[in-house]
């Protein structure tokens, strides 16, 4: 998989638009041209497309999904996307859909963050899976993954046929060269990359970390706001869509496709991102999670976490989510008279975390090697979880009248209707925590029938 292959320079005729640029608003028509007039006005398909390009749909949802939820963009490109030698299949990697190797644990699992690589690794090399459920072949579940990398994907491009990809940065800015355009994210960012759109991976620093999520289900949507109104958590326009950029440039490129869990590779004789032009709604956008507006108690008690959705794929059954992803920004509390922290509960949904940066607040203590950024919890279906013993001694004692900042902190979760069901080489990993149980085990019996 690190096999050397031609890098730009050699075959570089024209690239357009190699700074980003962006267009807001999620889920909007978008439509941008690196070339003026190089989008056609009042057809998709015309007989002959100007400069010479073609014309090409990207579906990524059924023709006849109902207009709300449709998702496809119109691309005008050099070449088809058809032009490319088969697909040969590569042998099984860390990067794959296999959850059903073991049975799944209910038991709590943590994880230290998986280490920078010392060999030359790229995103699609640096990808490991640590734990999933459902499958690309349905169409539902998810596949949850870490990403490690030290180099930029040369002459190669990836693209997954299997799901949706939802990147969170923990590490390294990444610059993502897309046939739609380019985005660069950084740690407190993230990226979405929908099924199908081809991509390239670059390190804007030495080197990368970060989780994904792979959503074979429902494209990711803002979620409804109820009661709340018509603004806050996640506001619209404050997604980013890249504008069109492409590359002319001829040479060996190796295309790499995830396609029904196992990895694909086929030779094309010229850069896949030759998109000169493309108009649509199926396109990669960016977020920056601390624009979050994060809403909470004013009075007392802590909401559910669904009060901190950023982007939820809905299931078959309404209001229940085939993956929400839920962060815990920067934030003040104000209940009184409450336990501030997160509360002790089993849910019947499961629930991967990660930590982005700084600390999380009902993991405090550092049992078991501690929730580090970089590192990931699981907590799965009906499995008691909560604060630690620290933290719940430091709540029950807190003066309420008094508010808190919460403040250096990112969190996410990843939260699926479905069993999260870990690797075995997840379950393998040096850096699973044998004892992160223990870090309830120190909290202590208060029961006093004589006091109230
Ligand atoms: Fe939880």
């Amino acid at each position: 998989m690190n096999r050397e292959l031609n890098t730009l320079e050699p075959h570089m005729t024209r690239v357009a638009a190699p700074a980003p640029g962006y267009r807001s608003g999620f889920g909007n028509e978008h439509a941008t041209e690196a070339l003026p007039g190089a989008l056609p006005m009042g057809q998709n398909s015309p007989q002959r497309a100007a400069y010479g390009l073609y014309a090409e749909q990207l579906s990524g949802t059924a023709f006849t999904a109902p207009r709300h939820a449709n998702r496809r963009s119109w691309l005008y490109r050099i070449r088809p996307s058809a032009v490319h030698k088969p697909f040969k299949l590569l042998p099984e990697g860390r990067f794959h859909n296999r959850f059903d190797e073991q049975p799944a644990t209910p038991n709590q699992l943590r994880w230290n963050p998986f280490p920078l690589p010392q060999k030359p690794t790229d995103f699609v090399d640096g990808l490991f899976t640590i734990a999933g459920n459902g499958s690309a072949a349905t169409q539902s579940g998810i596949g949850v993954h870490m990403y490690v990398a030290n180099r930029s994907m040369q002459g190669r491009v990836f693209y997954d046929a299997d799901g949706e990809l939802l990147i969170v940065p923990q590490q390294g800015r990444l610059r993502l060269a897309t046939e739609l355009g380019v985005l660069e994210v950084a740690p407190l960012e993230i990226a979405v990359i929908p099924r199908g759109i081809r991509f390239r991976v670059e390190l804007l620093e030495e080197a990368a970390r970060g989780y994904v999520a792979e959503n074979f289900g429902a494209p990711l949507r803002l979620p409804e706001l109820g009661p709340i109104g018509s603004n806050s958590l996640a506001n619209a326009r404050d997604f980013l869509y890249p504008v069109a950029a492409y590359e002319d440039v001829e040479g060996e490129f190796e295309l790499i496709n995830k396609f029904q869990g196992r990895l694909w590779s086929a030779v094309l004789d010229h850069s896949p991102l030759d998109v000169v032009a493309w108009h649509g709604n199926h396109a990669p956008c960016k977020y920056n999670l601390t624009r979050f507006n994060t809403l909470g108690s004013i009075s007392y008690d802590h909401p559910d976490p669904s009060i901190f959705t950023v982007l939820t794929s809905q299931s078959d059954t309404p209001g229940t989510a085939n993956l929400d992803f839920v962060i815990f920004p920067p934030r003040w509390l104000v209940a009184e008279h409450t336990f501030r922290p997160p509360w002790f509960h089993r849910n019947v949904a499961s629930e991967f975390m990660g930590l982005i940066t700084g600390v999380y607040d009902a993991k405090e203590g550092g049992k078991g090697g501690g929730f580090v950024p970089g590192g990931a919890s699981l907590h799965n279906c009906m499995s008691g979880h909560g604060p630690d013993a620290a933290s719940y001694e430091k709540a029950v004692v807190a003066d309420t009248k008094q508010p808190q900042h919460v403040t250096d902190t990112m969190a996410f979760m990843f939260e699926t209707r479905a069993v999260i069901r870990p690797t075995k080489q997840a379950l393998e990993a040096k850096e699973l925590q044998a004892d992160y149980y223990q870090c309830w085990l120190g909290i202590k019996k208060h029961f006093d029938p004589y006091k109230k």
